[in-house]
C-alpha cells in the first residue's frame, strides 16, 4: 500500500474478530516505532507487550472500556523522562510527549499496513496500571493499544476536519496564499 493510503486507512476499531494475531507482526510494528524522530537522538519510549488474558482484562477495568477485553494483545507504552528532563529540562517535558506521538503513529500505520485494528487508549487510571505492570514510579504511561483483526473491514472516514478549517498561510488566521507575483519585464 502507498503511504498515503495507509495514513487515510487507518482507524480506531474496537470490535475484533476471533482470530489471534501473530505476535512476530506486532513486533514487527513496534520495530516501525524505533523509527520516529526523536530530540537529540535520545529515544524515550518503552513498550510492554501483553497477552496475559487476566491482565488484558484488568486493563479493560482500569480504563472503564469493555471492548478492550476482546482483544488478543495490548501493547502499553511509556515514556522514560529521564534523559529528555536532564538534557532539555522543562522543555523535554514537551519534547517527550511530541515523540511519543511520533511513534506512536509510527507504531500505528504498521498495524494498519498489516491488516491489524486497534484504537488509542488515552483514558485510564495510571496509578492502577502501573502497579499491574510493575512500572517504576519515575516512568510515565503514555497510552495503551488493544490489538487483534478487525471484525469488518475499516472504512475511511469521511467526516475528518476540513484542510480549509486548519491551514493558514504566512501568519496566523490568514486563509489565503498569496499569487505568485507577474513577473516584471
Ligand atoms: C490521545 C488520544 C486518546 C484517546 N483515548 C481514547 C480512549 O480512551 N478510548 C477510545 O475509545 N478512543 C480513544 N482515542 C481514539 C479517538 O477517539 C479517535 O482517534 C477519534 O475518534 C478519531 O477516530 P479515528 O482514530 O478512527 O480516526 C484516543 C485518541 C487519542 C489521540
Amino acid at each position: 500500500m502507498e503511504v498515503v493510503d495507509i495514513i487515510k486507512k487507518r482507524r480506531s476499531i474496537k470490535e475484533f474478530s476471533s482470530k489471534k494475531p501473530d505476535w512476530r507482526a506486532i513486533i514487527d510494528a513496534i520495530d516501525c516505532a524505533r523509527y520516529a524522530p526523536m530530540a537529540g537522538n535520545n529515544y524515550t519510549l518503552k513498550f510492554i507487550l501483553i497477552d496475559d488474558k487476566e491482565k488484558i482484562a484488568k486493563l479493560a477495568e482500569y480504563a472503564q472500556q469493555d471492548f478492550i477485553a476482546k482483544a488478543s494483545y495490548v501493547v502499553v507504552v511509556c515514556s522514560d523522562p529521564t534523559r529528555a528532563v536532564n538534557l532539555y529540562g522543562e522543555r523535554g517535558k514537551r519534547y517527550l510527549k511530541q515523540q511519543a506521538g511520533a511513534a506512536i503513529e509510527n507504531f500505528l500505520l504498521r498495524l494498519t499496513d498489516l491488516g491489524l485494528a486497534t484504537c488509542w487508549i488515552g483514558h485510564f487510571d495510571d496509578e492502577l496500571v502501573k502497579e499491574l505492570l510493575e512500572i517504576p514510579e519515575d516512568i510515565e504511561v503514555e497510552a495503551f493499544f488493544p490489538i487483534g483483526y478487525p471484525q469488518k473491514e475499516p472504512q475511511i472516514m469521511k467526516h475528518k476536519i476540513d484542510l480549509n478549517n486548519i491551514l493558514y498561510f504566512n501568519k496566523y488566521k490568514n486563509k489565503k496564499m498569496k499569487s505568485p507575483k507577474k513577473k516584471v519585464r
